[in-house]
């Protein structure tokens, strides 16, 4: 459903400060996949879901949905296709608007097969969607965004962002921000939205239990490439052990090329 071809991104090109963050990286995302992420910081995941969304092109290689050229489509053309989650809670929702305008705010991005009007049935099916996510929500229509707790707002966003039903869902370290105990209630609410609405997912993670607790397939990248991508069975043996040690000869080889490079 998604697909990228010989994708590379090069920051600030012929400049001391060029950068390739995204070295010929080929993807192509199933639909059903839910795919967890991993790498070090300065990796390129962020840079990956940039390139899906489309907040950034690519210097040279092709980017598909649908099997439709969307390389230099801009985001919003994309939005409609494509729902994302950000580290920050407060990204994702409006602080000084209530509940219930946030929601008809969203609405109007269209949840699918809804037909949304300014009426009490509109109330009653954003309490009935509250509900499930057993926060008290549904008791909280009228009150201020802000004054919501982070895993509230975070879980808020997630329903706001599957009721639109993207086709793809990218998960940027959402539950980093929070508190484990939240941090799991949002990833449990994920998890069901994903199986409930056959969601295709992408959720990065520096929680290496998670990545291989959720989802069917696993990346990990690093400098720029996906130096791994295991799914199926293979995933579902998959240790956080055997993950951290592959993380640590990665990094480990990279200490010894500098180490070569400064002998040289
Ligand atoms: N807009 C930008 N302009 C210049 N350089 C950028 C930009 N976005 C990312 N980079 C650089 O690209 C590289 C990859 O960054 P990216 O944010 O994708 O990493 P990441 O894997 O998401 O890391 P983290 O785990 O810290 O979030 C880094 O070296 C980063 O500094
Ligand atoms: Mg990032």
């Amino acid at each position: 459903m998604i697909t990228l071809e010989s994708i590379s991104k090069v920051f600030h090109p012929g400049t001391v400060n060029e950068n390739l963050a995204m070295d010929n990286v080929s993807l192509k995302v199933n639909p059903g996949d839910f795919i967890t992420i991993v790498g070090s910081n300065g990796a390129g995941k962020t840079t990956l879901f940039n390139l899906i969304s489309g907040s950034l092109f690519p210097s040279t290689g092709k980017v598909s949905i649908h099997d439709k050229d969307m390389t230099r489509i801009p985001e919003y053309r994309r939005a409609k296709f494509i729902g994302r989650i950000f580290q920050d809670p407060t990204l994702g929702t409006a602080a000084n608007m209530s509940l219930e305008d946030n929601m008809v705010i969203c609405s109007k991005k269209g949840f699918k097969g809804i037909k949304m009007s300014l009426n009490a049935s509109k109330r009653k099916f954003f309490q009935e969607e509250l509900k499930p996510l057993e926060m008290g929500l549904e008791n909280r229509l009228k009150d201020n965004v802000g004054l919501l707790s982070g895993g509230q707002r975070q879980a808020l966003t997630l329903l706001m962002t599957v009721l639109s039903r993207p086709d793809l869902l990218l998960l940027d370290e959402h539950t980093a921000a929070l508190d484990p105990r939240n941090a799991q209630i949002v990833l449990d609410l994920t998890q069901q939205f994903i199986t409930d609405y056959n969601l295709t997912a992408m959720m990065i993670t520096h929680n290496m239990k998670h990545a291989i607790d959720y989802g069917n397939r696993l990346l990990m990248m690093d400098k720029g490439h996906i130096i791994l991508d295991v799914s199926g069975e293979e995933k579902k043996r998959l240790t956080v052990d055997a993950l951290v040690k592959k993380f640590h000869e990665i990094k480990k080889e990279e200490y010894a090329t500098d180490e070569d490079l400064l002998v040289t």
